[in-house]
């Protein structure tokens, strides 16, 4: 379900093709969960009796945390964005336009946001472009309250704003139910591939993660 990395360059020269831009905003956080278990570190706790759970005493801290995602219209989770016509406008302007439609936030795209295309495996024909942006935790919250209070699209084709647990509690809570839930097109491999990218998560880390969400799932 990863779909075929690209270039940027190089899937704006492919015919036949849309465009889908979205963007992982993500911030730093001093909250607690629970007031005590602090957002921006991974708690995790040993289980013995199951293997595929975390080693022992392992507290990583983190520095960026709350990656933001939507409930779409669909059920399915995904990042703000939608398609882009680059005959009509540039990516980063038509990506923008999405998150001022969707989360009701004026928000500066540039290309050095850029993180990666990919042809996705479904639908055909389809190229999808993530972005990252890190924003201070007050930015992130006004646009939190923004996507309620004044997106076009609240309620419509968004059902609501979420924040991605990157914490793992006892028996898999917190980022591998999350991961467990269902994903529009590639924008689970996206979130993967952003969080280890960007260092929030390393690849040992995120690989326990899945590896928890299949047993989850089943
Ligand atoms: P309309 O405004 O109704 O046209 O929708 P939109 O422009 O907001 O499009 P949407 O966000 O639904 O994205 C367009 C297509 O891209 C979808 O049909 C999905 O196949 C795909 N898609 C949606 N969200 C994501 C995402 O977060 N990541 C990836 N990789 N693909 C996505
Ligand atoms: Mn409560
Ligand atoms: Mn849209
Ligand atoms: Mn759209
Ligand atoms: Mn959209
Ligand atoms: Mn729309």
């Amino acid at each position: 379900m990863a779909g075929k990395e690209i270039s940027k360059e190089e899937s704006l020269s492919l015919k036949g093709y849309r465009h889908a831009c979205h963007i992982m905003l993500y911030a730093d956080t001093d909250a607690r969960l629970f007031g005590k278990i602090p957002m921006k570190h991974i708690v995790i706790h040993v289980n013995v009796s199951d293997p595929l759970c975390y080693p022992a005493s392992l507290v990583v801290e983190l520095n960026l945390l709350s990656p933001q995602m939507q409930m779409r219209f669909d059920g399915l989770l995904g990042f703000p964005g939608g398609l882009v016509n680059p005959a009509e406008e540039s990516l980063e302007r038509g990506l923008s336009r999405e998150l001022w439609e969707e989360m009701g936030t004026a928000l500066e795209v540039t290309a050095e946001d850029h993180h990666s295309s990919c042809v996705a495996p479904s639908p055909p024909h389809l190229i999808t472009h993530l972005y990252c942006k890190r924003l201070r935790e007050e930015e992130l919250q006004e646009a939190e309250r923004a996507a309620v209070l004044t997106a076009a699209d609240h309620g419509l084709e968004v059902l609501g704003m979420v924040r991605v647990p990157l914490y793992v509690l006892k028996n898999g809570g917190g980022f591998p139910s999350f991961l467990s839930h269902s994903f529009i097109s590639n924008s689970r491999s996206q979130l993967l591939a952003a969080l280890r990218d960007l260092g929030l998560l390393s690849p040992g880390e995120l690989d326990s993660a899945v590896a928890c969400a299949e047993k989850i799932r089943h």
